[in-house]
């Protein structure tokens, strides 16, 4: 398959994904305009597409013209402003530079020296096509100021109508999925934070509000960055919808300096004839083979001491803990915060990285050998972005965090944000992240960032804003630089829970934690809108204490498990508390989870319903193998579950459910379902393993 076609004589470049197109070209004026992004479509075709409609009153439609415009009416993608007052870009082609699926398309002002490549990449085994912009000024004096420079702004043919679907929440509430009509006018989705937020997540999905969850057409992008960003949606009354997005919350401001290049983050976008659904499996397998470090591993069942001790952390404590984990089969133990330091509360000691001896009078090496013992890897909680202002870190260097001169230092669980986008702070950071997991035998990094930026400040530098980017390019590097030093090392995204998921953070983490809530209940509606995107191989679930620290609610232990079973499963109680039965049950759990672990984590997941029906599953299918999770949060009027209609199976197969024994023919499981055997009362579940027969 030619995945990247110029067709000379129309100025129009045609991109092909397995089921897809996507078409750019260039108007009589060398403005890049946008062609199509749908359907595939022959080079033949692609020609036959009308060009978009041209008001008068705007020279710039904007993203009607234009994969990238100049200053216009609506929201811009990229608005450069010259030292002689002007702003926006008179579009001159250069060239393009075509490799295997990635496409370049130069560009240049006019009159000024800014350069502007549009960058495209598709493949042969992916819907998903990336795309990112590569800016450069190519004068030698005066610097180019850029009040915006998004990746990218894509544009749908026309729909009779238009619904959104994006996520929204909070700590401990993240990733509620909201699906509801796109209102005229634009929309903004944004993350002022400095990071990718618990309130908002860069990506989108647009539909003409027919779509179900297996059929209809989708439009869907996501943004590879973890710092401030924003999505501008703009659905003009008579024209087509599109959007645009970026790194950078508007308003910030970068100067690029003669011969400095500005490359954005990539915004990737899919589009798809199978729903929501289809949409999310795209997107899941696209990060399984393209985005993910180490996409054919399998994640671990891991403990984490958090829940079941917080600060309270010691040597005895965490061997007795570590011994129980191993026993219910966790495969990688994580000592979580209050290790270090002063740091009996959050109040005191986040910065000084040192082992405390008074809880780990010989260091932390006799538990990592006992962890080790039980065959279990060991793994290390860190927050290093962070400062308490009670720390020797801080009273030695005030500076370095986020500030504003005149301005107080407002602290959000007692800390400040260390300005990472300082080179002698991120080789500070560098420097005992790498002695601390070269010195002792650390697997696995949890790395959290517990607050939004603040007062973001860098008093002295003549380009503040730059923290904004530069604090984000700085942890990516360093991220990526321990991981090439230390192969064997995994990494855990935390932000306060969910707060850093993103497909940035993605490439140089292994897993996230989707939220600090881990109450089952809540849970079902967490991991709903987390795997709109982003695959169960990277969402950490554990199972911890009934009632729940959080919520108070309690839960059986089979739906606890149930319900982390759909992601990563993990265990994070209080374990010595737990009773004997209730421990022999666990570790059957986790055994039975390794076995369908593989379906799981690598599968296509299929969601059968959401978690406010009566009764809601998710079914992963890998080659052979089905594995489904049903759930029913509350018992209605004594009605038994009744059928569950599977999906994604083939209609002529048969198929063998591993519980009862049953032959069922894949038509009538997709046409009339299985029927489910749920307990009575609340809370029930139950997971259903199917073979594929020869
Ligand atoms: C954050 C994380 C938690 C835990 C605490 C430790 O809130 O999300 O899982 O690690 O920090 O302080």
């Amino acid at each position: 398959m030619t995945l990247v076609t110029y067709l000379a004589d129309h100025r129009l470049w045609l991109l092909r994904t397995p089921a897809t197109s996507y078409a750019l070209g260039l108007d009589p004026d060398d403005r890049p305009r946008h062609v199509h992004w749908g359907a595939p479509l022959t080079a033949e075709q692609v020609i036959d597409v009308p060009a978009l409609p041209h008001h008068e009153n705007s020279s710039f439609q904007v993203r009607g013209y234009g994969e990238l415009e100049g200053p216009g009416f609506g929201a811009p993608s990229l608005r450069p402003r010259y030292a002689d007052g002007g702003a926006g870009v008179e579009w001159r082609y250069l060239d393009h530079e075509i490799e295997g699926g990635h496409l370049a398309v130069r560009l240049a002002d006019r009159h000024h020296p800014l350069e502007i490549t549009l960058h495209y990449r598709v493949r042969d085994d992916t819907d998903v096509i990336e795309r990112w912009t590569v800016l450069r000024h190519t004068g030698e004096s005066g610097p180019i100021e850029l009040e915006r420079c998004d990746s990218a702004a894509w544009t749908l043919p026309p729909l009779p109508d238009v619904r959104i679907s994006h996520v929204v929440g909070g700590w401990s509430s993240e990733t509620q999925l909201k699906r509801e009509g796109l209102p005229y006018g634009e929309t903004v989705l944004t993350s002022r934070r400095g990071t990718t937020s618990h309130q908002a997540n860069p990506w989108i999905m647009l539909d003409d509000g027919t779509a179900a969850e297996e059929r209809g057409e989708v439009w869907s992008a996501a943004l590879a960055w973890s710092g401030s960003w924003r999505i501008a949606v703009q659905r003009p009354p008579f024209d087509a919808v599109g959007f645009t997005g970026g790194a950078g919350h508007d308003g910030l401001r970068v100067r690029l300096a003669p011969g400095e290049t500005w490359r954005t983050p990539v915004f990737a976008g899919v589009y798809g004839t199978d729903g929501f659904g289809g949409i999310s499996r795209a997107w899941h397998a696209y990060t399984l083979r393209h985005v993910l470090p180490h996409p054919q591993e399998l994640r671990p069942v891991l403990y984490n001491s958090w829940e079941a001790t917080g600060f309270d952390v010691d040597l005895d404590g965490q061997l007795r803990l570590a011994e129980k984990a191993a026993a219910l089969g966790a495969e990688l133990f994580v000592l979580d915060d209050g290790w270090f330091g002063r740091r009996d509360s959050d109040r005191a000691g986040l910065g000084d990285w040192q082992v405390n001896l008074d809880r780990f009078p010989s260091g932390l090496d006799k538990l990592i050998e006992a962890v080790h013992g039980h065959g279990m890897r060991f793994g290390l909680w860190v927050e290093p972005e962070m400062v308490n202002p009670d720390s020797d870190l801080y009273r030695e260097n005030p500076d370095w965090v986020l500030h504003m001169p005149h301005r107080r230092r407002t602290t959000l669980r007692n800390q400040l944000v260390l300005n990472f986008a300082r080179p002698d702070v991120a080789a500070w950071a560098h420097a005992w992240l790498d002695r601390l997991v070269a010195e002792h035998e650390i697997d696995f990094l949890k790395w959290d960032f517990n607050r939004a930026f603040t007062e973001a400040g860098w008093p002295g530098h003549d380009e503040p804003d730059r923290l904004w980017f530069d604090h984000v390019h700085n942890l990516y590097a360093l991220i990526d630089r321990l991981r090439a030093d230390h192969p064997h090392l995994r990494v855990e995204s935390c932000a306060g829970g969910g707060g850093r998921a993103d497909l940035g953070i993605l490439a140089r983490a292994d897993e996230v934690w989707p939220s600090d809530n881990t109450d089952a209940v809540d849970r079902l509606a967490i991991q709903h809108g987390y795997g709109q995107v982003y695959p169960a191989r990277t969402m950490a679930a554990w199972v911890t204490d009934s009632p729940n620290p959080l919520t108070g609610r309690s839960v059986p232990l089979r739906f606890r498990f149930h319900v982390a079973m759909a992601g990563v499963l993990g265990l994070g109680g209080d374990l010595p508390a737990w009773p004997a039965a209730e421990l022999a049950e666990a570790a059957g759990l986790v055994a039975l989870y390794k076995e369908v672990r593989p379906v799981v984590q690598h599968g296509g997941l299929f969601r059968l319903g959401a978690p406010d029906d009566p009764v809601s599953a998710v079914q992963y299918v890998l080659g052979d193998h089905v594995v489904v999770l049903a759930y029913r949060v509350r018992t209605r009027f004594g009605h038994p579950a009744g059928r569950l209609r599977l999906a994604g199976l083939e209609a002529a197969a048969r198929y063998r459910d591993e519980g009862t024994g049953q032959v069922h023919h894949g038509a009538v499981l997709l046409a009339h379902g299985l029927h489910l055997d749920l307990p009575a009362g609340d809370y029930a579940s139950t997971l259903i393993r199917l073979t594929r027969l020869a």
